[in-house]
Order: structure tokens, then C-alpha cells, then sequence
């Protein structure tokens, strides 16, 4: 790869040189007992695919405050089942507003905010000690304009601006522009930025602070290739490389998902198994179907790329056939546009993360199932804003683009999916409904196949936190409306059994989560299958297993509905066992009867 990508640079042959030497100091710095995991993992392969896997994703600070009050809550998390642990933006960011750490000024240092190396390290091991593993962030697209190589770019030392994709005039910025899109149109238009003490134009995909680097330069890839050892050295075991689809530029395109792109992944993918065989690389692509597939390795690159990506399809479907009760369009994406097994990789599946919901539907999948896209996507927007009449969720918009039209959402699992709607209107029995939207889609991604991810907060239901605003550097930010603080009182002393959603929603998950670990069927290994089941809704998958079949099935309505038993025995189903409840399932008149928002894992 790394040939294709750079043999043509000048400085080809002494980079590679120096490639050479950086792995060869990597590997003799790693310590013994990482390189044990290196054995350990090296016999077991599938140790990120098996059922036993979940992951939960926090701010450092808002969970605990700081890195070593994580080492305080590792029995909550052991309790909840988590097996995986991912720590937000924890390396040094620029101050101020720092897109949520992802504005990165020193990718060795620690925020000192949360602590330093030597507490990173030490909780990284008691996190491996108890079986769980360590996710952290690392941003390859872009780093902090503050970062020491953008202040030597600044200041004209000779070979940094090469890091970064620097214009003397606006000539090329405008002419890229033409094809570019907008990430954050509200608070960053346009994709570059023109700096007058510099004379020049860079290019700021993202934040005006968020410089992109220039991955044409094979230092640039060394400098990552670096810092990636050095990650791993220190304990993490799944890198999370950033927005990874912007990496490459090419004119009179996105600039996004070009060929180069899947390269340089490879490329990182084969130096990471050379100095750290335990760790692996979790791809942040947030794009449609088809595109974002090509992160899990495809054609020459089937099995060395990631060993995981975001399934934001999954996710932008639960909450487009949620709010339409209607199934087809997620039958129709799910089953059209993603294979049914992949090679040595599979899914973050998640209902929600830190970020906000972009409504990846395209207008040939709506028209499919006879709708139009531009309408349907602005109805999602309107329905998780909360204005769209008679809609259960309450969120905001992030982002509008005036020009497209585009809208995207933010807000937290519980408030979009009517909780805080329905608490404020002390309505006991939407309470209820929204209650059983949330289980059944944690049921749903604990079961379709990857590593369900729980962001932290979901597992007790909190709702949004509208103080977001109080905080300058957040207020322009409506993603901060989901990323609230732990309220650790709803579940301390009694109130961690009693009726309260969040109880309702900690005691449900933790039980879907147990049920998940005892259920191999789900090992992510297995075949997802998408299934038509000729009822708009409920949505249904088969995971398979050579002897066995085991039928997901998800009613997304408030409605009771049904399924005929002869449909399951013809997809495989044997016991009408549900693994999900651990129960027998009794046919009614040769029918499989599903309550409101119901959900069965049907052997
Ligand atoms: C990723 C992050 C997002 C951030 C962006 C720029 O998409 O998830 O929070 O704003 O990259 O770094």
C-alpha cells in the first residue's frame, strides 16, 4: 500500500527507512505484559466478537470527574456487563472550545484536565485486569491549530506547512469548494480558512481550529503511525480513528471515501499488527450505506481494514421507522446495502452517541418503498425537534443548511424517544411507551451482531440537559444537549430497584445484556440476515449459525401485531424458545403475538 500511496515521493526511501525504525522502537518499548495480550489475542481472534462484548462510551468528566475517579465506578461497570470501555477525547486539547476534544493540540499528552500518562496507564490496566478493554480517540483528519507542528507551519519552519494543505490564493480553495459539503454550515462555513499574518488559505474542514492534515505527505503518516504505537504502548486496545472519510482530497469530488483513504487505513491497520497485535482500529465513517461498508474492508481490502465501524445506518433507521411505524424503508436499507457477514470486523451498533443524528437517507432507498427522500428526511427532523405534530420525542436541530435544506437532530435516547415528554406531562402511560421503545431498541442493538455500544447516560435514562447553553464554549453546540452528566443518585440505596425509568431502564438493559452473553447465536461472527416479514411493523433479522437459527423480531409500533409461525419454522426457527426472556413462546391460533414496542430473540 504504502508504495502506492508515496512511491512517487522524493523522500520515499528514507521514509520508509524511518518507518522501519519506528516500528522496530515500538515494539521493543512495549511492555511484557501487553505483549502477552499480543499472544493472547493472537489465539483468540474473535475475543471483540463474541456475545460476552459491550461497550460503553463516556466523557472522562462528566462520568467521574477524572481518570482516576474511573477506577471508583469499574463494579458499576462490571455490574451493567460493560466489556469494553471508550474514553471521549482524552488526549490534550486545544483550550476553549475544542469541538469536544476533538480539536487536539498534543496527541502524547493527557488532558490534564483528567490526569496524566501515569494515571491513564494505571487505569488501562485495571480495566484489562477485570477483562475489559480500552477504547480511545485519535483524530487523523485534522489536529488543533495550537498543535506544535500548525505553529511551526505558522511561523514558516521549513517542511511543516507540508503537514497541513496550505493555498498562497483562494484559486484552489474555490475550486474545491464547488464539490465540497458542508459539516457544520451554522457554526463553520465553508471548508477554508484564510489566515492574514500567515497569507494563506487553509483548509479547515471541520472548526476554523481544526486544521486537516496532508496525508499525501508520508510524514504525516509517519508522525500517526508514531503516536498510534505509542497509544497502544500505553494500554489502549481499540484505537478510534476520527472522520476518517476526509483524509485524501482529490478535486471535483466530496473529498470523502476516496480510494487513498481505504490505503491508508490498511497501511495503519498492517503497522498496528506489527507492534501491537491486541489492538484494533474502530472506524468513525458517519456516511450512507454504501459507503460507509467500504470501512469494514472491501475488495483488496476485505479483512485488513477496520475491524469495526459505526453502523449509523442501524441507528438512522430505528429512529426513522420509530417515528413512521413503519418498517420498510429499514428492511429495505438493511437488506439492500450491507452484506450479510464480514471478514474479521463487524458493527459499533448504537442508538446514540455524543454526536448529533445527520438523516442518511437517500432519495433512491425512500423511493424504493415509494416515499421522497427530501420529505421524508425533513420530517425525522421535524418529529426529533419535537414540532411535528402529535410527535412523542423532544430534541433540537444541529445544523441547518439554508442552502439544501438539510436539518439534523440532537438530544438524548430517552428524550427522543418520549420520555421527557411524557415525565413532564406526568402521562403514566406514555411513560410506559417510551420505556418499551428503549429497551426494545437496546434489544435490538445487542442482538443484530457487533459490539452493542451503551453511551453513558442511556443506561438510566436521562433526558436532555437543557443547561447546556450556560457554558460559552458549548452554548453555539446543540450536541451538548445529550451529553449530560452522570446522575449517579438514580441509582443509589433503593432507588436502584424501584419503578423509576431509570431503574426501569438500568435493571432492563442489564438483563438484556446478560441474556445477550448467554445467547452464542450472536456471536458477531454469524450471519446477520435481513428479513422481510410482509408486516410494516415489525423489523426482523436471522442470525445464523451453521445448526441453528435464531430470529430477532421487533415490533416498532404501539400496536400489538403478530406474525404467522409458519413464517419463523421456514426461516429456521425450531423451538419458539425466546432467548431474549428465556421463555417459551406460545403460538396463538399459528401466530407469534408481539405487545407494543415488543422484542423476541426466537430460536
Ligand atoms: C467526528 C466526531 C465529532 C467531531 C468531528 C470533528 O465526527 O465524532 O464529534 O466534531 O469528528 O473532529
Amino acid at each position: 500500500m504504502l508504495d502506492q500511496l508515496y512511491g512517487k515521493h522524493p523522500d520515499y526511501d528514507i521514509f520508509t527507512a524511518a518507518l522501519r525504525s519506528a516500528l522496530k522502537a515500538a515494539w521493543a518499548a512495549r511492555p511484557a505484559d501487553l505483549k502477552h495480550l499480543d499472544l493472547k489475542r493472537d489465539l483468540e481472534p474473535d475475543w471483540f466478537l463474541r456475545p460476552g462484548m459491550v461497550g460503553y462510551v463516556f466523557y472522562i468528566d462528566r462520568f467521574s470527574g477524572d481518570l482516576e475517579g474511573v477506577l471508583d465506578h469499574l463494579d458499576y461497570l462490571q455490574e451493567l456487563g460493560v466489556t469494553y470501555v471508550h474514553f471521549m477525547p482524552c488526549l490534550k486539547p486545544r483550550p476553549g472550545n475544542s469541538d469536544g476534544g476533538y480539536s487536539v493540540m498534543d496527541y502524547d499528552t493527557i488532558n490534564p484536565a483528567y490526569g496524566t500518562m501515569t494515571t491513564f496507564k494505571k487505569v488501562a490496566k485495571a480495566l484489562r485486569q477485570r477483562g475489559m478493554s480500552l477504547c480511545i480517540d485519535m483524530v487523523l483528519n485534522h489536529t488543533a491549530k495550537e498543535h506544535a507542528w500548525a505553529k511551526k507551519a505558522r511561523k514558516g519552519t521549513p517542511g511543516f506547512q507540508d503537514y497541513y494543505l496550505m493555498f498562497d490564493n483562494d484559486r484552489l480553495p474555490k475550486a474545491y469548494e464547488k464539490t465540497l459539503v458542508e459539516v457544520f454550515p451554522n457554526d463553520a462555513p465553508g471548508n477554508f480558512t484564510y489566515y492574514p499574518d500567515l497569507g494563506k488559505w487553509v483548509w479547515t474542514t471541520f472548526n476554523e481550529h481544526q486544521w486537516d492534515l496532508n496525508w499525501a505527505n508520508p510524514w504525516v503518516f509517519l508522525e500517526m503511525a508514531k503516536i498510534m504505537f505509542n497509544l497502544a504502548n500505553k494500554g489502549a486496545d481499540v484505537l478510534r480513528f476520527d472522520a476518517v472519510a476526509f483524509m485524501w482530497k482529490r478535486m471535483g469530488t466530496r473529498c470523502q471515501s476516496e480510494p487513498e483513504v481505504h490505503m491508508i487505513l490498511q497501511a495503519l491497520r498492517a503497522a498496528s499488527r506489527i507492534v501491537s497485535s491486541a489492538a484494533i482500529h474502530l472506524e468513525e465513517a458517519i456516511t450512507g450505506p454504501a459507503e460507509m461498508i467500504t470501512y469494514l474492508g472491501q475488495g483488496i481490502h476485505t479483512g485488513k481494514e477496520g475491524n469495526l465501524a459505526y453502523h449509523n445506518s442501524l441507528m438512522v433507521q430505528f429512529w426513522s421507522a420509530l417515528a413512521s411505524r413503519d418498517t420498510r424503508l429499514m428492511t429495505h436499507v438493511l437488506s439492500t446495502h450491507f452484506p450479510t457477514s464480514l471478514v474479521n470486523a463487524t458493527y459499533g451498533t448504537y442508538l446514540r452517541c455524543h454526536d448529533d443524528i445527520g438523516w442518511a437517507v437517500n432519495d433512491e432507498d425512500a423511493e424504493a418503498v415509494g416515499l421522497d427522500g427530501f420529505k421524508h428526511r425533513a420530517f425525522l427532523a421535524e418529529f426529533y425537534e419535537g414540532r411535528f405534530p402529535g410527535s412523542f420525542a423532544h430534541g433540537a436541530y444541529f445544523q441547518v443548511n439554508e442552502v439544501t435544506g438539510d436539518k439534523r437532530n440532537s438530544g438524548t435516547l430517552a428524550s427522543l424517544a418520549g420520555l421527557e415528554r411524557a415525565v413532564t406531562d406526568g402521562d403514566v402511560d406514555r411513560v410506559e411507551l417510551a420505556l418499551q421503545r428503549i429497551l426494545m431498541g437496546h434489544a435490538m442493538i445487542a442482538s443484530f451482531g457487533g459490539i452493542p455500544l451503551i453511551y453513558m447516560g442511556d443506561e438510566i435514562a436521562l433526558l436532555n440537559d437543557w443547561g447546556y447553553t450556560d457554558t460559552p464554549a458549548h452554548a453555539h453546540d446543540s450536541r451538548w444537549l445529550h451529553r449530560p452528566r452522570m446522575d449517579w443518585k438514580k441509582l443509589t440505596g433503593k432507588a436502584r430497584n424501584d419503578d423509576s425509568p431509570a431503574a426501569r431502564v438500568y435493571n432492563g438493559l442489564r438483563h438484556i445484556l446478560r441474556r445477550r452473553k448467554d445467547t452464542p447465536e450472536l456471536h458477531g461472527a454469524n450471519p446477520t440476515v435481513v428479513v422481510d416479514t410482509g408486516n410494516p411493523k415489525l423489523f426482523a433479522f436471522v442470525r445464523e449459525t451453521p445448526a441453528s437459527a435464531t430470529l430477532c423480531l421487533f415490533n416498532f409500533t404501539e400496536d400489538w401485531t403478530s406474525v404467522s409461525g409458519d413464517w419463523a419454522r421456514s426461516l429456521g426457527v425450531r423451538e419458539f424458545h425466546d432467548a431474549l426472556s428465556d421463555a417459551a413462546v406460545e403460538l396463538n391460533a399459528e401466530r407469534i403475538s408481539l405487545p407494543p414496542y415488543g422484542r423476541l430473540w426466537l430460536r
